[in-house]
């Protein structure tokens, strides 16, 4: 089907467009009132996230509402672990947990891996053919992943961290068992990605949260190589690199079989743009907290942004995703500060 708003796919190929798409990691989620409400009468966030037809609900919404150029399917990265042998739970207010976490080379040995741990996820995929028949054209659909590290992060650590130094240690301690988990989480990954562009996904973005606490050299031997491979093997649309807080690996990354680069809000675009090239796109970065400010601020705020990233090759967004409780107008004068610009 022809997109009528194909804003999104053309910038992120590098075509010059008449002005920068927008929209917002984490959009797909609790900043909407209509997303409270479904999630409020669910048994909890695995329930929305593996029934195909409320997942395609609450992606669209944030279309129909704020009017971004993009959709993004409403999962988890944290569906792989699970899909590799490791069931996670959501905790309310707390966030992730692994009752079962990775702290061997056996224990990464008992795991499933490549296309068949990736068949596990079929309400993923049913997620998506729903949602490209209810956008109907309207705009692209984002599918994505985490990168291997942060995967491995959680698998290892077994819930959030301010320091992940479980997975640090899992690193410095057991470097070949990392080497042998984050291999199969990558075989894992491109099978799933792979079946998620088979699904309707237009763009597909790797999100490494946690490689800003990663040494420059860990990030070379343990991340890098993994995105390379993951980047490399989708071939049909095109990929985008969000690697957060890495300012010390945008020259890796840039060399990446990859078309878009995020950008989060500690980095200067300039500062990308010279570790990376003219070739690719850049996408970010206002900060989410600028978002709590006055009206006019945002607004102020998101044209020096737009400035700062210069005409062309720029997806606007924010550096990371949006926090729950930033006020939707705040929100909608972002996205629409960028269309009206
Ligand atoms: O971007 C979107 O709108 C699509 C949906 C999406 C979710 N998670 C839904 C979600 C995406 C792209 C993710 C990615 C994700 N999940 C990342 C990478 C991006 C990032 O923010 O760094 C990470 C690290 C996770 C793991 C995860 N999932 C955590 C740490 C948490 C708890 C903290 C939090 O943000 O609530 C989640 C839960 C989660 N994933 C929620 C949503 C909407 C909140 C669940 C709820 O209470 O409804």
């Amino acid at each position: 089907m022809k997109l009528q708003n194909d804003l999104f796919l053309r910038a992120a190929r590098g075509e010059q467009t008449e002005r920068p798409p927008v929209w917002l990691m984490r959009q797909a989620g609790r900043i909407l009132p209509q997303y409270r409400a479904l999630r409020g009468s669910l048994s909890g966030f695995k329930e929305l996230v593996e029934t195909p037809h409320l997942a395609a609900e609450v992606t669209i919404q944030p279309v129909d509402e704020i009017g971004v150029d993009a959709a993004i399917i409403f999962s988890d990265i944290l569906v792989i672990p699970e899909a590799m042998g490791l069931v996670y739970e959501m905790v309310e207010k707390k966030g992730p947990l692994f009752p079962q976490t990775i702290q061997s080379v056996k224990d990464v040995e008992n795991l499933r891996s490549g296309a068949p741990a990736a068949e596990e996820l079929n309400y993923v995929y049913e997620a998506l053919k729903i949602t490209k028949r209810e956008l109907n054209g309207r705009v692209p659909l984002i599918g994505f992943s985490g990168a291997p590290w942060t995967i491995l992060a959680y698998m290892v650590e077994g819930s959030g961290s301010k320091t992940f130094s479980k997975a640090k240690k899992f690193l410095y301690t057991q470097p070949e068992a990392a080497h042998l988990l984050l291999q199969k989480i990558t075989d894992t990954t491109i099978a799933y990605l792979k079946n998620k562009v088979a699904a309707g996904a237009d763009l597909i973005q790797i999100f490494d949260s946690w490689a800003g606490i990663l040494t420059p050299e860990q990030y070379s031997t343990f991340a890098a190589p993994y995105i390379a491979q993951i980047a490399a093997a989708i071939d049909k649309v095109p990929v985008t690199v969000f690697a957060k807080n890495a300012w010390f690996a945008y020259a890796e990354i840039g060399r990446m079989d990859c078309n878009v680069i995020g950008v989060d809000w500690n980095t200067h675009p300039d500062f990308v743009r010279n570790a990376v090239g003219n070739e690719k796109v850049l996408q970010g970065n206002l900060d989410p907290c600028q978002l709590y400010a006055p009206a006019a601020e945002v607004e102020k705020a998101t044209e020096e942004m737009l400035k700062k990233f210069g005409k062309g090759k720029h997806i606007a967004n924010l550096g990371h995703g949006v926090y729950p409780d930033t006020p939707l107008d705040n929100v909608k004068v972002f996205v629409n500060t960028v269309k009206n610009g």
